[in-house]
């Protein structure tokens, strides 16, 4: 029976959270998954009432004692620096060693790409989640004069290329998808490029039925936005990845839609919507709620229940088919309305 941590967050998180649990009680009514829903208190109003953000009963609790993790946004105006965040949500990523970052772009509707002619998008990015520039490795000298230097180093391992590729191709042959695409600056950055290029290489050896190619990110920036359904699987470091999953969501229908899977293959796995906790619009109703619903999809797959994922997907097409949107994407429904279509689509469904 899988146990699963719901840890809405702060701002839009609680509403977006809300709407996903709503079609998990679908899911649960209709596929019998036998999840159980255990509702968390992390966030800026526990830290701010209790000056706590998370202890380490409770990463060891999130660790052991669940299957799976799914979590609105973190991040509050009164919480200055968003220690709160930083603790839970790197605090997460790094000690549940959340090395894969899996964001699928998937074009629903074509009037949803700023593109003219966007074709048919289907591109799942594959981001490296615990190294690159982003472990803070570094620092200041004469920080705050006109002579500061600041450092801030790349670091990239073996192990850590060759796991993020690893889980890139399985997912293709899994998927069916037929071509990994690797994204470096190996020629301004060759340190890291050659680590990069060799193990990427040794790796696409194991998976001779996937075809593979390299490309520099800045001319892969370019060409996401001239032919972006050239590309199906696309694996990279941590930093070109942030970027360019966030390029590729907005292809696809703004980050409103984007969902994203932080997976320690086999042991843990958190899934959230891609966007933050948008102070500017919480509490109003207009958040939308498909990128959080969408991450119950990832999760569904993970967990094994096909079937129930499959139907959650097709309710959240259906509801951008039916125009049932936020106005992000153009239409004029609220947070509410949107997930209660989509749950009762689910269950109306089996009727
Ligand atoms: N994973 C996370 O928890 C996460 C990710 C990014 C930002 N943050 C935090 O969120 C806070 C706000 O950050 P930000 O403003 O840079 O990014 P954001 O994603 O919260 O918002 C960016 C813009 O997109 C809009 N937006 C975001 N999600 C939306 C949705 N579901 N529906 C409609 N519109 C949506 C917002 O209104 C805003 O105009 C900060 O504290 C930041 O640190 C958290």
């Amino acid at each position: 029976m899988p146990r699963i941590a719901v840890i809405p967050g702060d701002g839009i998180g609680l509403e977006v959270i809300r709407e996903a649990v709503r079609v998990l009680e679908v899911v649960e009514a209709r596929f019998a998954p036998g999840c159980e829903l255990v509702h968390w208190d992390l966030g800026a109003d526990r830290y701010l009432r209790d000056g706590i953000t998370i202890t380490d009963e409770e990463f060891a609790s999130l660790a052991d004692e669940h299957d799976a993790i799914l979590l609105g946004a973190l991040g509050d105006p009164r919480v200055p620096g968003n220690q709160h965040a930083r603790d839970i949500l790197l605090g997460l990523r790094f000690k549940l060693d959340l090395y894969v970052n899996y964001r699928p772009a998937v074009l629903f509707d074509p009037e949803l790409s700023p593109l003219r002619d966007p074709g048919d998008i289907r591109l799942d990015v594959f981001r490296e989640n615990t190294e690159g520039v982003y472990v803070n490795l570094g620092g200041t000298f004469k920080a705050g004069t006109r002579s500061e230097i600041a450092i801030q180093e790349d670091l990239n391992t073996w192990a850590g290329v060759e796991r993020i590729c690893r889980a890139a191709f399985e997912h293709a042959v899994t998927r069916g998808r037929s071509r990994v695409t690797l994204v470096d600056k190996a020629n301004a950055m060759p340190a890291a490029g050659k680590l990069w290029r060799r193990v990427f290489g040794e790796v696409a050896g194991e998976f001779p039925s996937i075809e593979t190619d390299a490309m520099y990110v800045d001319a892969m920036a370019m060409d996401l936005v001239r032919r972006p359904n050239r590309y199906e699987v696309i694996v990279t470091g941590n930093l070109f990845g942030d970027i360019l999953s966030d390029l590729a969501a907005e292809l696809v229908g703004g980050l409103g839609t984007a969902a994203s899977a932080n997976l320690h293959p086999g042991r843990h796995a958190l899934f959230e919507p891609v966007h933050g906790s948008a102070p500017d619009i919480a509490g109003q109703g207009l958040a939308n709620p498909m990128g959080a619903i969408a991450s119950v999809v990832l999760m569904l797959e993970y967990l094994g229940h096909d079937d129930a994922a499959r139907a959650v997907d097709d309710a959240l097409h259906a509801a951008v088919d039916s125009g049932v949107r936020t106005a992000d994407m153009g239409g004029s429904a609220d947070t509410e309305e949107v997930g209660t279509w989509i749950a009762a689509r689910i269950s109306d469904a089996s009727a």
